[in-house]
């Protein structure tokens, strides 16, 4: 597949509203980068693979992956969303249980079998890429428990990721509840002005000077869903942890300590995914509301 110069240098028109003024203007000027880039070199981040890491185990939700929602395996659901994006060459579930590759199989998915070993989601991406056949650019870390998640949204961090050659890793957040300020499982974001992450948080940042919530403030939340440089990937797992990281306990945070450039796309997307059984009737109701069966 060829590079889609007009996609990566047009943000604007493929995207859509979505994306917020402030990082549109910095995707604009990272497009037009890219595309210089991408003339020297046309080959430039073109292959993409969209990885689904799913486990059986889990401390949280035992089988979770295959959980019925309305009737179809969770994964099911998941794939059927990332098959819509239209920058992945290739879509692969990743596992290391049987059942789980069976299922998949079964709904017509390419499956790669990783070992148990693998620690967590992006070790198992790992894994996958080493023993896919093709060479990839870009590795999408489609996580197996966000069923509603929009294929635009993976085509959002892809095409970010495509048009920032400077930046190794790219992620999206959407707006932050209010509610949600103080809860550590949320992530919170902060962005340059180019759309570039500038750090990661459990706690509120930016921190306003009154000690409150700033009910002005559009606050970011971070998104589970992130792309690699494929190369990146290769070494992401083997970097050392980081002070910051380890305070945090936010892997991500190993990227920026590194230096490493992170891109950012702001998302309009209720975050729906699917931690606990008491998830699932929630994420149900709201399939009903929104006609999907
Ligand atoms: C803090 O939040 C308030 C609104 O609650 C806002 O008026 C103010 O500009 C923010 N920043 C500072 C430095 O107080
Ligand atoms: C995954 O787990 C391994 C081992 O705990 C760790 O070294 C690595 O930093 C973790 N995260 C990522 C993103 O690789």
């Amino acid at each position: 597949m060829s590079p889609r110069l007009n996609s990566s240098s047009d943000p604007d028109a493929t995207t859509g509203s979505w994306i917020i003024r402030g990082i549109l203007a910095g995707a604009a000027v990272a497009g037009a980068c890219a595309l210089v880039t991408l003339r020297r070199s046309v080959k430039l981040r073109s292959q993409v693979v969209g990885i689904i890491p799913a486990r059986f185990a889990s401390s949280r939700f035992e089988g979770k992956p295959l959980v019925p929602l309305l009737g179809k395996p969770m994964i099911q659901r998941t794939w059927e969303r990332a098959k819509l994006a239209t920058t992945l060459d290739q879509l692969v579930v990743a596992t290391d249980d049987e059942k789980i590759a069976e299922c998949c199989r079964g709904f017509g998915a390419d499956v790669i079998m990783t070992s148990e070993s693998c620690r967590n989601g992006t070790e198992r991406c790992n894994e996958a890429l080493k023993k896919l056949r093709k060479n990839f650019d870009i590795v999408v870390n489609i996580q197996g428990d966000e069923p509603l998640i929009e294929p635009e949204i993976i085509d959002g961090v892809v095409k970010a990721l495509q048009a920032a050659p400077d930046a190794v890793f790219s992620t999206a957040v959407t707006s932050l509840k209010p509610e949600d300020a103080s809860d550590p499982n949320r992530v919170k974001c902060i962005v340059d002005n180019r759309g570039y992450a500038i750090y990661f948080s459990r706690g509120l940042i930016p921190y306003n000077k009154s000690g409150k919530v700033n009910p002005h403030f559009p606050y970011f939340l971070h998104l589970g869903i992130q792309s690699y440089d494929a190369q990146f990937l290769r070494i992401y797992p083997e970097l050392s942890p980081t002070p910051l990281q380890l305070e945090e306990d936010l892997e991500q945070l190993k990227v920026l300590e590194n230096g490493y450039k992170m891109k950012v796309i702001k998302v309009d997307h209720d975050a729906h995914g699917v931690d606990t059984p008491e998830d699932v009737e929630k994420i149900e109701a709201l399939m009903r509301a929104q006609n999907l069966s």
